[in-house]
């Protein structure tokens, strides 16, 4: 028996959908929290799958972790009891892979499994070991495991070839404590790396650069652990702006960070949607017929986001005309076309282009959801077409959007989980 969303679509929806903490800023965060002994004390994390799955990791290594409140979190670090983490946990999720900068941080070794591929990609380690060699850090792969040793972590200069989030935020995490200064480029500017930077700085680690391609760390003795507050999440709020241009306006989204979105909003303005933000309340003012098609590329930040691409895609479906969505990150990142067609849509890829045809309206169907972002394309697009579309494998969904169904069905949609 497995999970699923049973849709009744079609539904007028009206109401404020709120963005909760970030996933993939509370994740790295978390991960940090291995690097400096202390407690620590963390909001507004999101109540996800992943959260608790990466609980089980970090408590495996020895640090305790306590579920204050529904969003809050305790960490108790009193130094590592294990320095190997198991492909029983390192499998369930690709992000525990960044235990690795931080126990290296910790004690100078680490073994952390080889995460293996995933359905949008064979998404390779190769950028965060190289940066580790730099850093002083000698790599072995042994039976699926990466074993790093160093005597101590030394500054080093890294360019890295791609602006990998993840390899960023794994060397940013060796660096903090390592002796003398690093100098990184070519590094990744997410939102997500300068939350974690952020959150660093505040323990007063030393990063120049934050934001940009190029990072100087000045290597710190000890950090000072504390109380930080993760970021909202830019994805959901996305994913929710997008439910609320499809809806016309009766949705409205509380959360939106504009800065952190700057390249999404701005295609959305391309396309011709009209919204007001007012604090962090989005309001769209257009109606669906009044857009434009266009064409995006996922870019790394301050590009169109690859996380957002499938949600866009749902949109301009609805969209008169032809949209082009070229996709650049990831190799495998169209799993969602063919269940989208099966709802209706007019899609055809070419390699990593996907070519949208505006069509009249969804029509509800039994779908899968390959990955997280996926899932919440098929979300969105049961909830305009009419009649009931069933959305299964949600396990993806339930990763990355904090209580969907219950924010769904608070602003009037016709929702409901059940066992297949
Ligand atoms: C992060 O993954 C996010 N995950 C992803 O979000 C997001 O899609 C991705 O960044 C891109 O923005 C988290 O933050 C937990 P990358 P990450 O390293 O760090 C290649 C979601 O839906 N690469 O920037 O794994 C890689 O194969 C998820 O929430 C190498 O070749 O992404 C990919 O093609 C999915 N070698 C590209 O770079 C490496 O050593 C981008 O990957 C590392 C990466």
């Amino acid at each position: 028996m497995a999970d699923a969303f049973e849709i009744r679509g079609g539904r007028a929806l009206k109401g404020i959908l709120e963005v909760g903490g970030a996933k993939n800023a509370a994740l790295p965060i978390f991960v940090a929290t291995l690097i400096e002994k202390g407690t620590y004390h963390l909001n507004n994390v999101p109540d996800l799958m992943d959260i608790a799955t990466l609980t089980e990791l970090l408590k495996s290594l020895g640090l305790e972790v306590e579920k204050t409140d529904k969003n809050s979190y305790k960490i108790i670090n009193n130094g590592l009891t294990n320095l190997t983490a198991s492909y029983d946990l390192v499998k369930k999720m690709r992000a525990s892979f960044l235990v690795m900068g931080a126990m290296l941080a910790h004690s100078n070794n680490a073994i952390v499994s080889l995460p293996g591929g995933c359905a949008i990609g064979a998404r390779p380690v190769d950028l965060h070991l190289k940066g580790f060699e730099k850093l002083g850090v000698e790599i072995e792969i042994e039976h699926g495991y990466v074993k790093g040793t160093a005597t101590e972590l030394k500054g080093g200069e890294v360019i890295l070839d791609f602006p990998s989030v993840g390899a960023t935020q794994n060397i940013i995490m060796a660096a903090v404590k390592a002796k003398g200064v690093s100098v990184l480029e070519n590094v990744a500017r997410e939102p997500e790396v300068v939350d974690l930077c952020n959150f660093l700085i505040s323990m007063g680690a030393k990063i120049e650069g934050v934001g940009t391609g190029k990072l100087t760390i000045t290597g710190v003795e000890k950090l000072v652990p504390g109380t930080y507050s993760i970021m909202p999440d830019r994805i959901v709020a996305g994913t929710f702006i997008i439910a609320a241009i499809m809806f016309e306006g009766t949705i409205e989204v509380e959360g939106v960070v504009a800065e952190d979105s700057s390249s999404f909003l701005a295609k959305l303005k391309e396309m011709g949607v009209q919204y007001d933000i007012t604090g962090q309340r989005l309001k769209i003012l257009s109606k669906l017929s009044e857009l434009k098609p266009v064409k995006v590329t996922t870019m790394p930040h301050p590009g169109f986001p690859t996380d957002l691409q499938s949600p866009m895609m749902t949109l301009m479906c609805l969209v008169t005309g032809n949209s082009e969505i070229k996709e650049t990150i990831f190799e495998n990142r169209f799993m969602h076309v063919s269940e989208l067609n099966r709802m209706g849509a007019k899609i055809d890829i070419d390699g990593s282009n996907a070519h949208i045809k505006g069509i009249k309206e969804f029509s509800s169907a039994e779908v899968m959801a390959s990955d997280l972002r996926a899932g919440a394309s098929l979300v969105l697009a049961g909830l305009k077409a009419k009649e009931t579309t069933t959305v299964n494998r949600i396990y993806h969904v339930d990763r990355g959007y904090e209580n969907l169904v219950e924010k769904l069905v608070g602003i009037g949609a016709d929702i409901k989980r059940i066992k297949i």
